[in-house]
């Protein structure tokens, strides 16, 4: 299994106080010391984090292969194809969420995203898409010519919260935090088997699958056990957790539950 990291956090850190400490390029070479595979990062359109001069010198100096995040904005491809980095991962981006929530809207957004996977393959950029795990949108990945899907993890991370953690109720959380344990052991299983399934299903029509957003070192222990999955993106927790131990002790103790 292959770890990205998503060092977002660190700018979010620094966007806090609007200076120059820390530093996400200081990341990068201490991921690829802990055993990292590749580094993620989201040019957002807000730039709440990662700015352009991060992503252009995280880019030019990393090691590792960069995966950029971005959406499916004219002037954000432009830029991202200026930056040139390894892979472009399409995000639905909206400017009022906290992060991510749900994949891409593939069948509203089909014609975009296919001149927008045109260009950036017409630059030698690699493509995946942000995608919720449904046969249907999968489907549509493939017709889109998109080197990988990586396949949004959300609704199952906050059901494992809700089932083994205090996650309190919020709008990205299933409504009724009152539904019995039993009721959410059911409903953690069903999304698992929807990954599994969606996986399976992507492999067979020849796409490279990843997968993201929400996993921790605990929740992420059945995610790396599902066959076809081949890379994780994962920052929130390996960020928290460097808060505590070190940034480069968090990156490798995922790498050993995931490797
Ligand atoms: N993958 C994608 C496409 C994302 O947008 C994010 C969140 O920025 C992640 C992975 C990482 O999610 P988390 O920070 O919850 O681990």
């Amino acid at each position: 299994m292959l770890l990205g990291v998503n060092i977002d956090h660190i700018a979010v850190l620094r966007e806090a106080r609007k200076i120059n400490d820390p530093d996400p390029l200081d990341a990068v070479p201490l991921a690829r010391r802990a055993g990292a595979d590749q580094i993620t990062i989201h040019l957002r359109e807000d730039r709440r984090h990662i700015n352009d001069d991060d992503a252009r010198r995280i880019i030019e100096n990393s090691q590792l292969p960069v995966n950029l995040e971005c959406a499916v904005d004219e002037q954000i491809i432009r830029r991202v194809i200026r930056l040139n980095p390894h892979r472009a991962t399409i995000v639905p981006e909206k400017r009022e969420e906290v992060t991510t929530e749900g994949g891409l809207n593939v069948v509203k957004n089909f014609e975009k995203l296919k001149n927008v996977t045109e260009d950036l393959h017409s630059h030698g950029i690699n493509v995946s898409l942000f995608i919720d795990p449904d046969p249907q949108i999968i489907m549509l990945s493939k017709e889109l010519k998109a080197d990988w899907i990586e396949l949004h993890t959300g609704f199952y991370s906050n059901i494992y919260a809700m089932l083994y953690s205090n996650l309190p109720y919020t709008k990205h959380t299933v409504k009724n935090l009152e539904l019995p344990r039993k009721k959410l052991k059911e409903l953690l299983k069903d999304a698992t088997k929807e990954i599994v399934d969606n996986t399976a299903y992507a492999n067979k029509l020849g796409l490279k699958v990843a997968a993201g957003h929400g996993l921790n070192y605990q929740n992420v222990k059945e995610i790396c056990k599902i066959d076809g999955i081949v890379e994780l993106n994962i920052g929130q927790c390996i960020i928290a957790r460097a808060v505590f131990s070190g940034f480069e002790n968090a990156v490798k103790e995922m790498l050993e539950i995931i490797k």
